[in-house]
This record gives structure tokens, sequence and C-alpha cells, in this order.
């Protein structure tokens, strides 16, 4: 039996034994090198902020940490417009590509270079001054992954208006619920968006959201589908009816001079059902957090061709598409549609067509490509891969092997970055060249980052033992609070432990110093007081040859308190049966233990997921808690499908992101 004090700690169950060290050739020509990681925090980051932003005027403060708030680069004045696009004009790279831009139906692509996309952002920025738009108007932006969409963030950063960007996959009420929040006066969006062949009515979702949104005045809509919409007289206006008379001259639509802790956007998060929170971010930290982890991480050259698969409507799309990127002057691949349109390899064609040297991407990708099996891989030249990444959820080890040999050919290190909307930057990440990787570790932190495991307590645990993330030292894109609300973000990210952020995911560090990250907190398992974290039984799960997916969840249970609950999608189609869930309950009692051995297998095709693609658990709880479910639940029990997919769109509509 447990003790109470490891009752409060999470149990470790699954050890992974695989080893990746850098190939030579890799780490030979790398950008992070060893040495990276002997600097103190002020120093490195007063270093690259000097080497990788163009400053009107030098910061004078590298640093002020008065908790819950940190202020970065104090004095310094920029642009971020400006560092994204101008200057690399300037310094005569125009005609170089800033984004191979396709949309989702077949063939219709754009190549936009930097001296496009400055043309671009100085024209919208001058359609946003004639309607009134200035320094510090609120402005939200609701867009599909089309070229104007960057494009509008830019000119917003230009002009000095904060802006919010709002996922063109929410509902109505959900940007209204933004757009008051925020206190938007300007809305920008596009007539409608592709998706899987079909439209998405993003101007009439803004309509009825305007119903309901009294502060904002205008709208201004891009045509995209050449859809009908209704257009309110005196509200609405076409961008090309406005944009064919504004200059492009960038002396037209000078970039203002910004200072370094001034608002640049709000990104609305929510990960409970409780209202989503305006998570603030702002000017030069931000900025250069983002392009220094860019840089190293990604280990991006100036031939790269980088390919975050990410929408821009969440963090990774407005760190690692739009602001790192271009400040580093990258060249980008930006797609607008689903995976599987038309066929499962459109990815693979992308990449072989630009020949796209680092991939970015969530592990829901990847095991929906698993799901559907390497064939539509094999279909491509993928040899220019160099380097392969993933974010958002804990990576399954299995999930991790299958994408470095299928997609990475067996030769690319994969680096797993771990960090948050909050975090606006990657903080827990290997940096390839010099990192050993292991399947399922997020690995290092980032320099001058400083995570921790807590007990309940708030004393470190040792190696091995699972318990709460904290991070102890203020880095520079981190979140400058909830927007509005002191009380809410001191509640939610610095109660718990003193003058320690508060992440809200379990993890471990190992024997080497590694970090495994083991889930959301709310989600551990306790079974008969052994407290189990879902990633590592679902990781034993998607270790078996036939799994390609598989999430877990606690329900209640009288002997051992909870029982735990596999929902699990099996590869090509497999509907399941008896033996197989047997053949899988062995599988994870040989593999990590028969205390995490699930009770009840479900097999079902698909999972429930957040839009930004994260397994929603808290609904499966529900569905385990609420029905009977037996020893096995196969496919044939069509109601547990129906049921999963009813509450899944239900939640949907209440806006879990
Ligand atoms: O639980 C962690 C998980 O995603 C959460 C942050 O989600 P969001 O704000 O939507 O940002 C996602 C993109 C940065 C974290 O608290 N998460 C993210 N990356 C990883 C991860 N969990 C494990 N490993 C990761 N690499």
């Amino acid at each position: 039996m447990a003790t109470d004090v490891t009752a409060q700690n999470i149990d470790t169950l699954f050890l992974e034994q695989r080893r990746y060290p850098p190939p030579p050739d890799f780490a030979s020509q790398a950008n992070a090198k060893p040495e990276i990681y002997n600097q103190s925090l002020e120093d490195f980051w007063a270093g690259e902020a000097r080497n990788r932003i163009s400053w009107y005027q030098p910061f004078d403060k590298v640093l002020e940490w008065e908790p819950p708030y940190a202020k970065w680069f104090i004095g310094g004045k920029l642009n971020v417009a400006y560092n994204c696009v101008d200057r690399h004009v300037e310094q005569g790279h125009g005609s170089k590509v800033a984004f191979h831009w396709e949309g989702e139906p077949e063939n219709d692509t754009r190549t936009i270079t930097f001296a496009d996309l400055q043309a671009d952002v100085v024209r919208f920025a001058n359609v946003l001054k004639k309607m009134g738009v200035k320094r510090d108007t609120h402005v939200g932006i609701y867009m599909g992954m089309v070229p104007e969409l960057p494009t509008a963030m830019l000119a917003c950063a230009r002009i000095g208006a904060p802006f919010t960007v709002v996922f063109g996959g929410f509902s109505a009420d959900s940007l209204s619920g933004r757009m008051n929040d925020m206190e938007c006066e300007f809305l920008i969006t596009q007539d409608e968006g592709w998706r899987r062949g079909s439209r998405v009515p993003l101007k009439a979702n803004c309509d009825a959201a305007m119903d309901k949104s009294p502060t904002v005045k205008q709208c201004l809509v891009v045509r995209r589908t050449g859809g009908d919409v209704a257009m309110k007289e005196g509200r609405d206006v076409w961008y090309h009816d406005l944009a064919q008379d504004a200059s492009t001259d960038p002396g037209s639509c000078p970039c203002e001079e910004m200072d370094a802790e001034s608002l640049l956007y709000l990104l609305y998060t929510s990960g409970t059902t409780a209202k989503p929170k305006g998570i603030v971010h702002t000017t030069a930290g931000y900025l250069t957090g983002v392009a220094t982890t860019h840089h190293y991480i990604f280990d991006i050259k100036p031939d790269s061709v980088y390919w975050c698969a990410a929408d821009i409507g969440w963090v990774t799309g407005h760190s690692y598409i739009v602001f790192g990127p271009l400040c580093n002057g990258t060249t980008g691949v930006m797609y607008e549609g689903t995976p599987d349109y038309p066929d499962k390899d459109r990815w693979w064609g992308i990449i072989e067509r630009y020949k796209v040297d680092v991939l970015y991407t969530a592990p829901t990708a990847i095991r929906t490509h698993m799901k559907w099996g390497p064939e539509y891989a094999q279909k491509h030249d993928l040899s220019s891969l160099r380097l392969l990444g993933t974010v958002g959820e804990p990576i399954n080890p299995e999930a991790w092997v299958w994408y470095r040999d299928n997609i990475g050919g067996g030769r690319t290190p994969v680096v797993d970055t771990w960090w948050q909307t909050e975090t606006g930057m990657i903080l827990i990440t290997p940096l390839p060249g010099i990192t050993t990787l292991k399947p399922g570790s997020a690995t290092r932190p980032f320099p001058g980052v400083d995570p921790a495991v807590y007990d309940e307590a708030g004393n470190e645990v040792g190696p091995g033992q699972g318990g709460y993330l904290v991070l102890r030292k203020p880095w520079p894109a981190m979140l400058r609070g909830i927007y509005g609300d002191h009380e809410r973000y001191v509640q939610t990210y610095w109660s718990k432990y003193k003058d320690v952020y508060f992440v809200g995911d379990g993890a471990r560090i190992d024997e080497d110093g590694d970090f495994w990250l083991l889930g959301r907190v709310d989600d551990v398992m306790n079974v008969s007081a052994h407290r189990i974290s879902t990633i590592e039984v679902e990781s034993a799960l998607v270790d078996h040859p036939k799994v390609a997916e598989a999430a877990v969840c606690g329900r209640s249970d009288p002997q051992t308190g909870q029982a735990i609950v596999a929902f699990v999608t099996l590869k090509g189609g497999d509907p399941g049966s008896p033996e197989m869930a047997k053949e899988l309950r062995n599988h994870v009692g040989t593999r990590i233990g028969k205390i995490a051995s699930p009770a009840n297998i479900v097999f079902t095709p698909e999972l429930p997921k957040t839009r930004s693609g994260k397994i929603m658990r808290r609904l499966l709880r529900d569905v385990a808690e609420n029905r009977p479910l037996g020893d096995t639940t196969t496919l044939a029990d069509a109601t547990v499908v129906d049921e999963i997919s009813r509450r899944a769109k239900e939640d949907a509509g209440k806006d879990e992101a």
C-alpha cells in the first residue's frame, strides 16, 4: 500500500529506454552549441535581444521582476512589423520568399516574398488607418489560414493597434465573448473559408457576433471564396474596395515606435469550462523569446523552408508561423485546409513540392497519420526533411518513433517542445545537435528557464518521482497577466506556491535531468491510492502494434477509488473484439504493471478532441461515469460512439479550447 506521502505524488510506471544521440553531421552544423547553457539568464537574453531585434531606442534594463509580473528590456523602443518585414527588405532580402501559401483547393497557390509582404502590410495598414484604426484601437481578427491573416496581424502591429485572433472554427458566441472582453472596436474577417471542400461562413458568424458585441463599430471583409455575404451599410466594408487606392509605399505608413512592454496581442484560452482568459502578450520580450527559440530549436538556416502546420488561431501559429519565423527572415509554408483534402497525402505532397526541411506539428496529427498508415507518406519524396518537431500534448513514444521513422526517414531528430499559450514561447525542449533524445520526453529547459517538480507542500521531488511542474524564474515571452483580471491571474498561476508559476501539468525529472510531461494534473487518476498519469497508460496502449490512439480516464469504483477506462482506436479501421481487449489489458499489465491495467476498454473509431487537437478526457470521464460499460465495449455498441460524438459536439458548442 502506498503511504500518504507517495499518494500525493504521481507514480512513475512507464520507462522508455530508447535513446537517440544527435547525429554527428547534424551536431557539427547546429545553431545551438553546448556553451549556450553556460550564460546567466540576463546575459543570454540581453545578447539575443541585441542581435536579433532592431531597436529604435536600446533598452536600458534587461529585467524587472516583481512577482507575479515581469518586465523585459525596459526603456527599449521597437516595432514588431518592422522587425518581421521591413528590415529584411532594407537588408536586401526583398526577393526572398516569406510564405509559400497553398490554398485548400488544389493549384490555388501564392508565393509571397518579403517585398510582397511589406507592400501587403503597408496597404492593409493604410486601409485600417483610413477606417479610423489608430495606435491603441482594439482589433478582433476572425479568419482562416489565408495570407491576409498574418498581413492583418502585422498591419495592426505596424500601427500599434493591439489585436486578438479568434480561431476561425469558433462559434459566433465565442467570437462575441472575446470581442466584449477586449472591447474591440474593429473586426477583420473574410467572406468564407475553405475546410475539407466546404465553406465556413466566417462573415455570417461575425454578423451574429456583432449583434451581441456593441463595442464593434466596423467590419472589414477580405474576399476569399467569392461567396455571397450580407454587407451592412455603414458598418461593413470590402477590403478590396479600399485597397485599390491604398499606398504600398512604406513611407506612407511609418511603423509606430512602441515601448518594449506595450500590448501586442491577447489570446484567449479556456482549458476548463470557465470563461476564456485573455492572455496578455507584450512586445519586446515576446518577440525576442519567439525569435530566439525558433532559431535554436528548429536549427533554422538562411535557406530553410520551414513549415509549422498549426493554425494561426492558436498560440503555436502566432509564435511559430508569424512572429518568430518572420523576425528571423525565414521562408515558411502556410496551408489553408485539412490534411485529408482531397486525399490523405496532402501534407506530404506539400513537403515534396516546397522541399520543406523542418516540420512542426502536433501529436494528434501524427497519431492521425499513423491511423491512416504510412503508405500516404511513402508516395512522396520527403528527403528534404532535416528536423521534426511536436507540440500540444505529451507524445506517446510509439508515435514519436513512427514520426521519426516514417516521416523523418529514420534520420531526423525530433524535438518534443513543451510550452503553453501563457508561456508564449517554447520552454522545455531538446536542442537538436546537443541533446540525446528520448521518445516521450521534452528533455531540457531552454537556456535560462528554471522549471522544477514540486509535491503538494512545495518541496522538490527526487529524480523519477512525479509531481507538479512549476517555473521559478521569469522568461521574456511570459504572459503579463490575464486581461482585466488581476485576481484570476494570481489565483490561477501564483497561489498554489509563493512566487512560483504553477503550470497545471504533472511532470517528472529522470536520473539524467530530463523532463517527462505527464498531462494536466486534473486528469491524474487515483487507483488504490496510486496516482497514475493518463499519458503513461495511453503510451503503454499505443505501444501495442495494433493501436493507433488511446485515451484513458478514471471512473469511480467502490473498491479502488477509481478504475481506469480506456478508449482505444485501432489501426486501419479494425473494430476491436473481446479478445483484443484482453490482449491490450495484458499488454498494459506487462508493460507497466497490473495496477494500471484498464478495467474497461471501449473501442471507438475516433476520440473526442478540442479544436486544437487535444483529447477531451473530461468528456470521456462523463461518458464513463454516466453509463454502464462492459469489460469490453466494441464498436458494435454504437450508442457509446454516438454518445461520445454527441457530447463532443455539445462541448464544442460550449467552446472548449
Ligand atoms: O498540458 C500541456 C500541453 O498543452 C498545454 C498548453 O496548451 P495550449 O495553451 O493550448 O498551448 C499549446 C501549444 C503551446 C500544456 O500545459 N502541452 C503542450 N506541449 C506539450 C504538452 N504536453 C506535453 N508535451 C508537450 N510537448
